[in-house]
């Protein structure tokens, strides 16, 4: 496994696996690795070679937000890439990606107007522009994205069509702790009651998995019981609760058909997001 921290060392490494025949998957990442991310190398191992980036994007993060306390830890972040099988990570500075005088970037409409979008206005924005930079390096027949962020799955997926990006874009499960919590790098800045309270996400996930298996089709209905779960932990506070069409990511009163149910609580001053896609029947 190769890592660089260079555009042309990245262009040059994927060239020459082109001339030799190979087809390349890419893992995009912000670092600080978990078992999540391990799950998406192992995934694009269905590529002949697994490239994953490691770069913390200033541009997705609004001012008041956690960019300066975001986990780094490359050493750890090398060794779990090596396990899960990646070729080649790209950990650029952010000079290398952002020059001085830069000033384009990629937008998009309705997608990101609801959910995350409403809370975190410029997020999509940073996360489109800086997909759209990583796609260009690196020019992989295949992109890797996690299910947790459903959200941006659906935005990368819309903008890949819209923008003609020759490049398949795979959703891969949510990976959970034992206990159900989902993996996110976030996680660590849990205390050990803030990590108990964190349950009740998973809680009212599953809460809606049982209610849709059931037949339960109202999204009120189900909102109202995934509430009553989270209003119940006190260091719990909602963000959001959201059920929306998979297609538009706007908000809909019925799941028939397909939807995501969507959420986002912060556990003390942590905030988490979790999910569940119901793709209809
Ligand atoms: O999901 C993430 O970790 C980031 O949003 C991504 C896709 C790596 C872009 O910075």
């Amino acid at each position: 496994m190769v890592v660089v921290k260079t555009i042309k060392e990245v262009r040059d490494t994927v060239k020459q696996w082109r001339k030799e025949g190979l087809t390349v998957g890419f893992v995009p990442t912000m670092g600080y690795l978990h078992e999540g991310h391990q799950s998406l190398i192992r995934a694009a191992g269905e590529n002949d070679r697994v490239v994953v980036s490691i770069f913390l994007n200033p541009m997705q993060f609004g001012p008041t937000e956690d960019l300066a306390t975001y986990p780094k830890d490359i050493e750890r972040d090398k060794q779990k890439c090596l396990e899960a099988g990646a070729d080649l990570i790209f950990a650029p500075e952010v000079s290398e990606m952002y020059e001085d005088n830069f000033q384009s970037y990629v937008d998009m409409n309705l997608l990101t107007e609801e959910l995350c979008g409403l809370t975190r206005p410029c997020h999509f924005r940073g996360v489109c522009t800086v997909v759209t930079k990583l796609f260009n390096i690196v020019k992989p027949d295949k992109a890797y994205f996690g299910k947790k962020d459903a959200q941006q799955l659906a935005v990368i997926k819309r903008m890949v069509a819209d923008l003609n990006m020759d490049i398949e874009i795979v959703g891969c499960p949510i990976i959970r702790e034992e206990d159900g919590l989902a993996k996110s790098s976030r996680n660590t800045y849990l205390n050990a009651d803030e990590r108990k309270a964190a349950l009740v996400l998973s809680k009212a996930v599953k809460k809606a998995e049982e209610l849709t298996e059931n037949g339960v089709r109202n999204s009120a209905e189900i909102i109202s019981a995934m509430t009553s779960i989270v209003e119940a932990e006190p260091l719990a506070k909602i963000d959001y609760i959201k059920i929306v069409s998979l297609d538009t990511m706007q908000q809909i009163s019925s799941t028939e058909g397909g939807a995501l149910i969507a959420m986002a609580v912060y556990i003390g001053k942590t905030r988490l997001i979790d999910n569940f896609f119901y793709e209809g029947e």
